[in-house]
């Protein structure tokens, strides 16, 4: 019994562990200026995000593309009125943010 809870704890501290990993990538990337997780800030809630595209095939990279280049001038907005300006993060640390992204579904 007490092994159970001791696994139990062990697992517990290292999965927040990565999530908090993730959450500090993308800070350091600059994503949480403009996203949370669970709620619509400036840009969409990343749950949302995550939802929208689960059964998207490739979806990491497209999406990591585009936040990269920032959402492009003409082509319309898919989540409000505000479009997404390029950013200035790694594109593999992007990607990062966008893998963790798509784990909240
Ligand atoms: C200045 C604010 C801002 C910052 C910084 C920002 N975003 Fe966004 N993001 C937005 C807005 C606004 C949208 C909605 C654009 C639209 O409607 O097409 C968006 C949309 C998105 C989408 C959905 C795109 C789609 O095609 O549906 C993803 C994924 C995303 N952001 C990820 C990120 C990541 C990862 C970062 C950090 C590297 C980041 N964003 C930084 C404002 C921001």
């Amino acid at each position: 019994m007490r092994k159970i809870a001791l696994f139990t704890l062990l697992a517990t501290a290292l999965f927040s562990h990565a999530a908090m990993a993730d959450q500090a990538l993308a800070m350091r990337s600059g994503c949480l200026g403009c996203h949370k997780a669970d709620a619509k800030l400036v840009g969409p809630a990343f749950q949302d995000v995550a939802t929208k595209y689960a059964d998207e095939t490739g979806a990491v990279d497209r999406l990591a593309d585009k936040v990269k280049a920032g959402s492009t001038q003409g082509e319309p907005l898919i989540w409000g009125a505000v479009a997404m300006p390029p950013s200035p993060a790694k594109l593999e640390d992007i990607k990062g943010v966008i893998n963790w992204i798509m784990t909240m579904k």
